[in-house]
């Protein structure tokens, strides 16, 4: 890593935003010439009806922050009732594609309140109240964003587990939070094939005996098992329920009540649950999505993310609800039925707005621009990136076959932990360089650090840190204050530790360099090397596994696995299967490794420690670094040829 930090990254295209889009841009220069206080005090008014208005607009105890003391709001309220109160009913909210083609809807403002009453009314049924903890394990169906903002009203605090984890990994979340209702879906439309999620659900609630009531939505009609008392059929047991919101209020809740949780990857094998409250965190995603999209009443928009991850729940959900936004919601794969069903949803709803990964975009370059060139795109202004750091071949590929050669492209750095964009190009103002997201969003203050904690000067590399508390920013893991502190606040005194390398180049613009520390970032994925070599080591014939990241021209970083079976065994083309499998059941298949090295032994230093840095050098075939505390030499000679081996047969 610190080589990567001390490369010399030479990147000299540069691209001033459009005349015409600088002139009409929601975010002009002057913005970054506010006082933070300032500016989070206006958003806090702007952007948010409250029920009553804040008294204070923060408070400062690290490592834990406040927001828009003393106000109450209602996330829900916000997203869909004020809008529907304004006048509104009538927009758009989303237009939802199944991925068998043909299978659409459209929700209005209107009926998307009428569907959350609904949803909510139903959720009562099941005991669902104020404070209530709901998971949400749903495919990419209306009823996701549905079943959320039901919750929100309620006042009952979510955590969505993505559909691709097992249920070993959705077990873990409902245990942790406490959860006492699930929502599922019968199955979800993956590829083409039908996924079965109730099933999953089912063995996850085994292990989860908190949970008393499990709502299934119909998706494909596929079978499933009801279990009697705990089970019930959305549309069944809503079939006497009123959508009229008159039924069922927005419960008033107070900016620092929690949201939501979205468990993420950490170096451990336990995953964290982050921590979202409501006000800070709804002004937050609003104000970044307004400026940042340049939102305007007849944007439509498109994240392409899943609502699973917090792209999905701060971009697709909460940010673009809250200004009022109208979206596209997709539910399937880019390949479904052919590799352009994203270029024809683009074109049949004149999308305006564009947001996606560089792992979908290299994809996407990987199959040719031909399936873009089939449909006009002319409608796109703006497109933007996020997850991990996009290679600037990627991003001039975007901004040319895509958008055109017109288009500013934002790439957006930030994480779980921020809930919403903290480093970003503002599109009518700043001067683009392919592969840099700039600098600080206003209101948000970030550094470069070096080991010692020093900030860095111009052209350097080091550590991204966050100087001040922003508004949106997590207040806490959940059930764990000890890790919040050791994570986030011990590295530097202070300020908050991002866990990423960055560079700061000569303008003052930052580049991003990926992880600093044993977590991986898979298809914009964090995956945490722990807790997959403890996926492995949990198969009865493995003795030892350590896991790390080699580069992918696709998905950002692969996983690959050394493996070392009991009674000194080698391993077999079946046996790597097999444990693929095994890892996939454990966390869930996003986490399988792309390969895994059969060894007799792993590279220990004389302590025992197992030296990562050269594993990663093998597979990344880098020449290896420092290899004089090696316990045995020998070994590292024996995995590379392993690896060589193995790499010849990949290909
Ligand atoms: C990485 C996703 C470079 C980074 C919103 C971060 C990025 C982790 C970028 C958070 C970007 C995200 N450039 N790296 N534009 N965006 N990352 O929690 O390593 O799933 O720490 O949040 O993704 O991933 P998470």
């Amino acid at each position: 890593m610190t080589d990567d930090i001390a490369a010399l990254f030479v990147e000299n295209r540069s691209y001033p935003p459009p005349a015409d889009f600088a002139a009409t841009a929601n975010a002009q220069p002057e913005i970054y010439d506010q006082d933070p206080d300032a500016f989070w005090e206006r958003a806090g008014r702007e952007r948010v009806t409250w029920f009553t208005p804040f008294e204070r607009l923060s408070e400062w105890n690290p490592p834990y922050a406040k927001w828009y003391i003393g106000g109450t709001l209602n996330a829900c309220y916000n997203c869909v009732d004020r809008h529907v109160e304004a006048g509104a009913g009538e927009k758009v909210a989303y237009y939802w594609e199944g991925e068998p083609t043909g299978d659409r809807s459209v929700f209005t403002y209107a009926t998307l309140q009428q569907n959350v009453v609904r949803f909510a009314n139903t959720l009562k049924r099941l005991g669902v109240r104020k404070g209530t903890p709901v998971a949400i394990y749903l495919g990419m169906v209306p009823e996701l964003p549905i079943a959320m903002l039901a919750c929100a009203r309620l006042g009952a605090p979510h955590t969505v587990v993505f559909g691709g984890f097992s249920a070993e990994s959705l077990s873990g979340r409902m245990n942790d939070m406490g959860c006492e209702v699930l929502v599922t879906q019968d199955e979800a439309w993956r590829r083409g094939r039908p996924v079965a999620l109730k099933q999953v659900a089912d063995e996850a609630m085994a292990s989860a005996p908190g949970v008393h009531g499990c709502m299934v939505v119909r998706r494909t009609g596929g079978e499933v098992s009801m279990r009697e008392g705990r089970d019930v059929f959305y549309h069944e047991a809503s079939a006497g329920e009123s959508d009229d919101p008159a039924t069922c209020p927005c419960e008033p809740m107070d900016a620092e009540d929690l949201l939501f949780l979205m468990y993420t990857s950490g170096t451990t094998a336990r995953p964290k649950g982050i921590v979202h409250t409501t006000g800070g965190y709804l002004v937050g995603t609003s104000a970044t999505h307004h400026h940042i999209f340049d939102i305007k009443p007849d944007t439509v928009y498109w994240c392409a993310a899943d609502i699973g991850w917090i792209t999905g729940h701060s971009y697709i959900v909460y940010g673009p609800l809250c200004n009022q936004t109208t979206s596209v919601l997709y539910e399937g794969t880019p390949d479904q039925p052919d590799k352009d069903r994203w270029w024809e949803i683009v074109e049949r709803y004149g999308v305006t707005v564009l947001y996606t990964a560089p792992t979908a975009i290299r994809t996407h370059m990987k199959w040719g621009p031909e399936y873009a060139d089939r449909h006009d795109l002319s409608s796109l202004r703006l497109l933007g990136s996020v997850g991990e750091p996009i290679n600037p071949e990627a991003w001039v590929w975007y901004r040319t076959h895509i958008g055109g050669g017109r288009t500013p492209v934002v790439d957006t750095w930030w994480q779980t932990e921020t809930g919403m964009i903290l480093i970003t190009p503002l599109p009518g103002i700043t001067t683009l360089k392919p592969g840099s997201a700039a600098r600080p969003f206003p209101g948000v203050e970030a550094a470069v650090y070096n080991n010692e904690g020093k900030e860095v000067p111009p052209g350097a590399g080091g550590y991204l840190v966050l100087k001040r508390p922003w508004p949106a920013m997590l207040r806490g893991i959940f059930n764990d204050p000890d890790r919040y502190v050791e994570t986030y606040w011990s590295r530097f005194p202070g300020v908050y530790f991002a866990g990423d390398g960055a560079r700061i180049d000569a303008d003052g613009d930052l580049w991003l360099m990926g992880r600093v520390d044993d977590v991986m970032n898979v298809s914009g994925h964090r995956i945490s090397t722990i807790e997959v070599e403890s996926a492995l080591v949990d198969h009865p014939e493995v003795a030892e596994a350590a896991v790390c990241g080699r580069a992918d021209a696709i998905t950002g970083q692969a996983i690959v696995a050394y493996v070392t079976l009991k009674g000194g065994l080698d391993g077999s083309p079946d046996k790597l299967a097999e444990l693929r499998e095994h890892v996939a059941g454990k966390i869930g298949r996003i986490a399988m490794p792309a390969n895994i090295v059969f060894t007799p032994d792993l590279p220990k230093t004389r302590s025992g420690k197992i030296m990562r840095r050269l594993l990663r050098d093998v597979a990344d075939h880098r020449k290896l670094g420092d290899t004089t505390t090696l316990a045995d030499p020998a070994v590292v000679q024996e995995i590379q040829a392993r690896a060589a081996a193995g790499d010849a047969k990949e290909e």
